[in-house]
């Protein structure tokens, strides 16, 4: 079982990276330094409890910046690296793909670089570990699985700078021994999703009586899993996983996209002392997502044998606490909506970048 002293996050003003620096921060004694733009998608209030804490740092960085994250490795000296730190939605990357390669794959390779020059003298127990998704391995039909083996098909430009950097992280482990380790993990839900996202966005679109768009016939499906769940298996793989290896993370609970609408719809509705059905006629069908992937459904029985990994949430009880965070953080949607938070980041950090 390793251990570490000071652990560096990238993204951990993003959704997974938020859930996980608090996670951790309860669960361990541990030093950790938060690395984060602070994009649209980061949101430094997020982690109001613990800023003054004195095991708590953090730096508004652009990982591409390899002056400012080779400081940062210096200055801190980061046994363990947990790195989330990505654009992540995939409709903004059919739009706008070059952020997608900037920050995914060239940041990717310049922590990469600076991990690899801090530990260049003694690499023994320490650990890179990369934060990948299940879209690296393509679409899948009515059957079958997503294993470790499955060969990369990524058909967005997300997925495919994704499956470029997991293919660099491999390569770091191959040529220069550098201890890395990956996760391709499926679709995560839970509390500080910006509300781009299937979940959060139908969850604030309900409570505004806002229209809620369904690509294409709804059919397609995802592999749903809370977000702590997923960050407790990322706790099994940096403490235990074997360097060099690939490890599937999943939920286990495929749904198609129309029931997910309809359970948010009737779930809100008994919430908000409404018919079951009244939030339903705001579905609206519209133009289907380029390339849109049919299925995504993980086997991720590696990490539940190898690592003794499994989920504690069930997804009836997982969706609740999570509809009900939102409920209870309208202002929280508000603010990272409206543009109000940017606002006040630029105020606040606009020299720090
Ligand atoms: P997110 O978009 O909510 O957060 C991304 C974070 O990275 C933000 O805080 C943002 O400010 C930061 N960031 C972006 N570009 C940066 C840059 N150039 N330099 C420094 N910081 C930067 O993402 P998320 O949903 O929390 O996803 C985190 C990771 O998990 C990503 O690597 C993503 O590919 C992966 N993942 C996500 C899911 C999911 O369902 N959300 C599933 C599997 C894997
Ligand atoms: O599978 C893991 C991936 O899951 C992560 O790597 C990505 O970072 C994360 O964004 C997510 O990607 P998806 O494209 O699956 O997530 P999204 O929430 O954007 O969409 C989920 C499904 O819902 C997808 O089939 C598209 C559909 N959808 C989405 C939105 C935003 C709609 O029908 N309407 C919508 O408005």
């Amino acid at each position: 079982m390793r251990k570490f002293d000071t652990v560096l996050v990238t993204g951990g003003c993003g959704f997974i990276g938020t859930n996980f620096i608090k996670y951790i921060f309860d669960k361990t004694n541990y030093k950790i330094i938060n690395i984060d733009a602070l994009t649209y998608a980061g949101n430094i209030k997020n982690l109001i409890d613990i800023e003054n804490k004195d095991r708590y740092f953090f730096e508004r960085v652009n990982i591409c910046d390899a002056k400012k994250v080779n400081s940062i490795f210096e200055k801190y000296k980061p046994d363990c690296i947990v790195h989330f730190a990505a654009e992540s939605h995939v409709d903004r990357s059919i739009f706008g793909p070059k952020d997608f390669i900037d920050t995914n794959i060239i940041g990717t390779f310049t922590l990469l670089e600076a991990a690899r020059n801090l530990w260049k003298d003694n690499a023994n127990g320490k650990l890179f570990h990369h934060i990948s998704t299940d879209e690296v391995y393509g679409s899948l039909s009515d059957t079958g699985y997503f294993y470790e083996t499955t060969a990369y098909d990524p058909r967005s430009p997300y997925s495919a700078s994704k499956a470029s950097s997991d293919h660099i992280v491999k390569a770091y482990y191959h040529t220069y021994n550098l201890p890395v380790t990956i996760s391709n993990c499926s679709n995560n839900y839970g509390p500080y999703q910006f509300p781009e996202k299937l979940i959060p966005l139908m969850i604030s679109n309900i409570i505004e009586e806002k229209d809620l768009p369904v690509y294409g016939d709804g059919k397609n499906i995802r592999d749903w899993i809370f977000v702590e769940d997923h960050n407790n298996a990322v706790l099994d793989i940096i403490y235990k996983g074997r360097v060099g290896e690939t490890y599937n993370i999943g939920g286990e609970n495929e749904i198609t996209n129309i029931d997910m609408v309809n359970i948010l719809c009737e779930k809100l509705a008994s919430k908000m002392n409404k018919d079951k059905d009244y939030y339903k006629r705001l579905i609206k069908f519209v133009k289907d997502r380029a390339g849109h992937d049919r299925r995504y459904a993980i086997n991720c029985d590696k990490i539940k044998k190898e690592l003794g990994w499994k989920r504690q949430y069930d997804f009836n009880t997982a969706i609740d606490i999570t509809i009900d965070w939102y409920l209870n953080n309208k202002e929280w949607i508000y603010d990272v909506k409206s543009g109000e938070y940017q606002k006040w980041i630029e105020l606040n950090y606009s020299n720090s970048l």
